[in-house]
Parts: structure tokens; C-alpha cells; sequence
């Protein structure tokens, strides 16, 4: 069975260095057999004010997510939360979120990773019906861990190539179960 799985990228700060971290995870996702990933980027989208009424969506992220058979949203920390233009994204769409499987990457440019973010997610995302997996990847220190140019440096390939291998198998695992029945 394929599956599309939607990358979020979850902030549209200029400077932003979790782009990284997202662009390295959809990159490895595409790599595994039958995934078809789908890179969103916020910046790409607009959305007139807040909510989920018809004109406050962007039909293209709606199209997306009508698609995609799961989620993997990559949020840096902003004040120990997540930024307001995931929150954005989330919020424009309900029933196409409903009875899909979610993981989370955390970012920062300090010791905690990003967890507080994703922490902060959890209860979002549930009401959205989204599934959520029971671990997360980290990337605490992002500055260190890719080079300008978005390569990850090598001491850190193997951890995350491992990390991640043991995620999407996860993710896609949750995916199937829940694809037939909706
Ligand atoms: C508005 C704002 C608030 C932030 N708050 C936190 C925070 O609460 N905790 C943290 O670890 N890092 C925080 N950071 C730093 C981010 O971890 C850092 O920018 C990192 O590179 C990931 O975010 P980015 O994708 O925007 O670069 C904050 C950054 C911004 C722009």
C-alpha cells in the first residue's frame, strides 16, 4: 500500500534554521519504499484571518492534507510553545486531519530540543484527530548538527539516519491501520 505523508515545516521566520532539520527528514522519507512525501511550507500558503471557515483556508494546504495518509510536523520552539503559523496551518483544516497518525520533530539553538514545543502540540493536534506516536526526534543545538548548505555533518548522520528509520516505520505502520477503514 503507498502512502503520502505531509512534512510540515512549522515556522516562517526568515532565518529559520528547523527548514534543516525538515528538508533532512523529507529527504529520508523519500527514500523508503512506497512513501511519497509532500514538503508544506507555511510561507507557500495563504490564509485569510484565523479558523477553518471556507474562506479563511487555502485550497491548495486543503488539497494536501485531504491527501496526505499521515503527518510529520517539525516545530521549533517560540517561547516554550510552537509557532503561530503552525498553529495557523492546523487550524484551517478538521476533518482532514481526523484518523491520521502524526510524529513530531522538535527544534532549537539550545540544549532542550524543542520538546516543550512539542509538548505544547500534543493537546492541539488531538483535537484535531490526529493519532500521535509515543516518541520524538530531537534536534537540540540545530546550528551544530547541519552545515550551511543543509548537509547533516557526518558524527550525527548514523543517530538520526536511526532515529528516523525507527519513526517512519512507526508512522507508516499507524498509517495503513488506519488508512482502510477511514
Ligand atoms: C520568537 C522566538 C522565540 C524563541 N523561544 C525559544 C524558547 O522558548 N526555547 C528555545 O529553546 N528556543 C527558543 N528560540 C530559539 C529557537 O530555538 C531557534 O531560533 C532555533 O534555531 C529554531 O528556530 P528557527 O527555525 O526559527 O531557527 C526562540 C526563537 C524565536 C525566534
Amino acid at each position: 500500500m503507498s502512502m503520502t505523508i505531509a512534512v510540515l515545516i512549522g515556522t516562517t521566520r526568515v532565518q529559520r534554521e528547523s527548514v534543516k532539520a525538515a528538508k533532512y527528514i523529507a529527504e529520508f522519507g523519500r527514500r523508503i519504499e512506497n512513501v511519497d512525501i509532500i514538503l508544506v511550507d507555511p510561507m507557500d500558503f495563504t490564509f485569510h484571518g484565523d479558523g477553518n471557515d471556507p474562506e479563511g483556508k487555502d485550497p491548495r494546504y486543503t488539497e494536501i492534507t485531504e491527501k496526505a495518509d499521515a503527518f510529520f510536523i517539525v516545530t521549533p520552539e517560540y517561547n516554550h510553545s510552537f509557532p503561530g503559523s503552525l498553529k495557523r496551518m492546523l487550524d484551517s483544516e478538521l476533518a482532514n486531519y481526523n484518523h491520521k497518525p502524526v510524529a513530531f520533530a522538535g527544534v532549537s539553538n539550545g540544549n532542550w530540543g524543542g520538546v516543550r514545543a512539542v509538548e505544547s502540540l500534543v493537546p492541539a493536534v488531538r483535537e484535531t484527530g490526529l493519532v500521535v506516536m509515543s516518541w520524538d526526534i530531537y534536534f537540540p543545538y540545530i546550528q551544530n548538527i547541519f552545515a550551511d548548505d543543509g548537509s547533516i555533518h557526518a558524527d550525527y548522520k548514523e543517530r538520526y539516519e536511526k532515529q528516523l528509520a525507527k519513526l517512519f516505520d512507526e508512522l507508516v505502520w499507524f498509517a495503513g491501520i488506519l488508512k482502510t477503514p477511514r
